[in-house]
């Protein structure tokens, strides 16, 4: 596969029609440098241009942040802060090359730029999540890299990682084990991933698999108990699989706001028995865990 081919079709994405007028906006933008602070909102501080609610606006659904630019303030559907922080305490990025796989507008990736790392690079087919991003970093100014590349490509890209982030994306793939692979090859020899997927609770390595929505999302595939999913890394060839967390999402963590069109979690749950979804599963509950490739 060449990447730089598939790289240079993909730019075109952005002459999509609900895209370009986005584009459009972006170029007009004023230049200028602000201050910026990488705590829980991603902030933008300083003398503020013209349009900046109307800007951010026009990039709806902002389901990934919070941000806040000058007044206005990205109150994103996840706060994913939450996630992050959860993870937080099990990473050191200094000097280490990063991908995150999935990236959607970048938000952990400006997080992480916090830690000094030697790059990162964030990879999502999403014109739109790109758009948000470059919007962000025309504040931001950061050197992060964003490719309109998948997972599956990713072991065909032109350079390998050390450590790579891969959150809420493993339910979505139709063959879990395939986009395992793909992370493997992504990695350096000593590399390592950070992943996070839905599970369901049992002691036997089992998978639900819905019958067409889960929560009423429309591509979900394989929900795995923690044992189906600790061999389908092992089976991928990692040579360790750590549990670092497991949780419920909670409306604390998803929620509606104005910043998204349409419904969130509360919509998503039995409206008389929260601990199942409106298709009567378990409710979303994530387990995150922590893969390395070889010898350490
Ligand atoms: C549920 S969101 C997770 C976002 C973020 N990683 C997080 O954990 O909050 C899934 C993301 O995967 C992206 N995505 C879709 N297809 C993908 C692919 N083939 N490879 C990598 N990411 C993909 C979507 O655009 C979306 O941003």
């Amino acid at each position: 596969m060449n990447i730089k081919e598939l790289r240079q079709e993909r730019l075109r994405w952005m002459g999509w029609k609900n895209i370009a007028p986005l584009r459009e906006a972006l170029k007009s933008l004023e230049e200028g440098s602000w201050d910026v602070e990488l705590d829980d909102a991603v902030t933008v501080k300083g003398k503020a241009p013209a349009n900046i609610e109307e800007t951010a606006r026009l990039m709806m659904p902002w389901r990934k942040g919070p941000f806040k630019l000058f007044d206005t303030y990205i109150d994103s559907e996840w706060r994913s802060n939450v996630k992050y922080n959860l993870l937080r305490k099990y990473f050191n990025l200094k000097d280490k090359r990063v991908a995150d796989i999935g990236c959607n507008n970048g938000y952990y990736l400006f997080r992480m730029l916090k830690d000094k790392p030697k790059s990162l690079v964030g990879f999502d087919p999403s014109p739109l999540f790109k758009t948000q991003f470059d919007f962000i970093n025309h504040f931001v100014k950061s050197d992060i890299v964003y490719e309109l590349l998948g997972v599956e490509h990713l072991e065909f890209y032109e350079e390998k990682f050390d450590t790579i982030f891969c959150l809420g994306v493993l339910y979505h793939r139709s063959d879990p084990v395939g986009m395992l692979k793909s992370l493997y090859k992504g990695l350096d020899k000593e590399g390592e991933v950070f992943l996070d997927t839905f599970y369901i609770e049992g002691d036997d390595e089992m998978c639900l698999y819905p019958e067409s929505t889960y929560s009423k999302i429309p591509n979900i595939y394989f929900v795995p108990t923690v044992k189906a999913l600790r061999n389908w890394c092992l089976r991928a060839g990692f040579s360790s699989f750590e549990v670092l967390e497991s949780s419920k999402t909670e409306s604390s963590e998803q929620r509606k706001t104005s910043w998204i069109e349409g419904e969130s979690l509360e919509n998503f749950l039995d409206e008389n028995d929260s601990s199942r979804t409106v298709e009567g599963y378990p409710a979303p509950a994530r387990v995150y865990v922590k893969l390395i490739k070889g010898k350490r």
